[in-house]
């Protein structure tokens, strides 16, 4: 299927939006039009290549995908190709919210998004160094234990049940854990907490948030951040093993998982 270019309207728009200061991004945003497009390759002078053709989304989201210095653009390369997909049709489908990609993924097909995933998941860039952690060692010391063994008496899984016991996630939906920024996991699960940010139903990842504290959030976070990855940063290829119990909840973008609805 061939993609078709945002309305002139939505570009326009999007230019009022960001103002003179971002109009850089605007530019980009008429680039990704005539890039993304696989049929617009008379205006395209040079090789023909996803890596080419994605440029535009590397305005933001850093060199290749390898996220930018500020933490708020977050690193795309490496992570599973299905949770790329899955994120890719968030925005175009309104679970997740950010107006200038939006207006870039709106006018793409599934086929085509799914190329786009394909693309970025398949680079093995380098991962930046953890950061030093800035609270106490009990704070770092219950972070640890959460993301481990979860909290039973609250009906919090283990992260790790999930995320894999290396916490580099699982192929093909489940994203791994390490190598994101403080800021990055804070804001995207403080958005999730809020119903800002969504998954596919059943949500797993919004039912668990919200019967965990924001201070227990807050300790989680500081504990990933401060994590190097280990020597092979990849996610692994098996589906973690999860205990049955009442905590092994099913999330909707990764059935693969197993696990009952909440
Ligand atoms: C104008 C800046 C900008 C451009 C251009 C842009 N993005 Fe994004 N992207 C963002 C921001 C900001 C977020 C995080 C939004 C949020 O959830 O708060 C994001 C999130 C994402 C995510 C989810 C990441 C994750 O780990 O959950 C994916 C995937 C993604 N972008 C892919 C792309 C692709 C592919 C393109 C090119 C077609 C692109 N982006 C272009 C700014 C941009
Ligand atoms: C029941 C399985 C499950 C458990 C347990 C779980 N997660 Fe997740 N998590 C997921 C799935 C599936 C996704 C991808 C959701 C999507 O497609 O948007 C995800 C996504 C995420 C993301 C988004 C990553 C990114 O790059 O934006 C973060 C951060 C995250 N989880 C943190 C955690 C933390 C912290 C814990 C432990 C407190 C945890 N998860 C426990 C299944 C789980």
């Amino acid at each position: 299927m061939q993609a078709a270019c945002p309305h002139p309207a939505v570009h326009a728009g999007a230019v009022r939006v960001i103002g003179a200061r971002y109009r850089f991004l605007a530019g980009a945003l008429g680039l990704a039009c005539a890039l993304l497009a696989p049929g617009a390759r008379a205006a395209r002078p040079f090789e023909d290549s996803m890596a080419q053709r994605t440029l535009p989304c590397t305005v933001c989201h850093g060199p290749q995908g390898r996220a930018a210095a500020d933490g708020y653009y977050p690193r795309i390369a490496g992570k599973p190709e299905g949770y790329l997909f899955n994120q890719l049709r968030n925005f175009r489908d309104g679970r997740r919210h950010y107006g200038l990609m939006a207006a870039m993924v709106d006018p793409l097909s599934d086929a085509y998004l799914q190329e786009i995933a394909r693309h970025f998941a398949g680079l093995e860039l380098p991962y930046p160094p953890p950061q030093p952690p800035q609270v106490p060692p009990a704070v770092l010391q219950r972070g640890a234990t959460l993301v481990r063994d979860g909290d039973p008496a609250r009906g919090v899984p283990a992260c790790m049940s999930c995320h894999g016991a290396a916490l580099t996630g699982a192929w093909p939906n489940v994203p791994g854990l390490l190598g994101l920024p403080r800021d990055y996991l804070n804001s995207q699960l403080g958005a999730w907490k809020t119903g800002e940010r969504r998954a596919q139903a059943p949500d797993c990842m919004a039912d668990l948030l919200r019967r965990l504290p924001d201070d227990d959030l807050a300790a989680v976070t500081a504990w990933l951040a401060a994590q190097p990855l280990p020597a092979d940063p990849r996610a692994v290829r098996q589906v973690p093993t999860r205990a049955a119990g009442p905590m092994t909840v099913a999330c909707g973008s990764a059935p693969e998982l197993g696990g009952r609805a909440p």
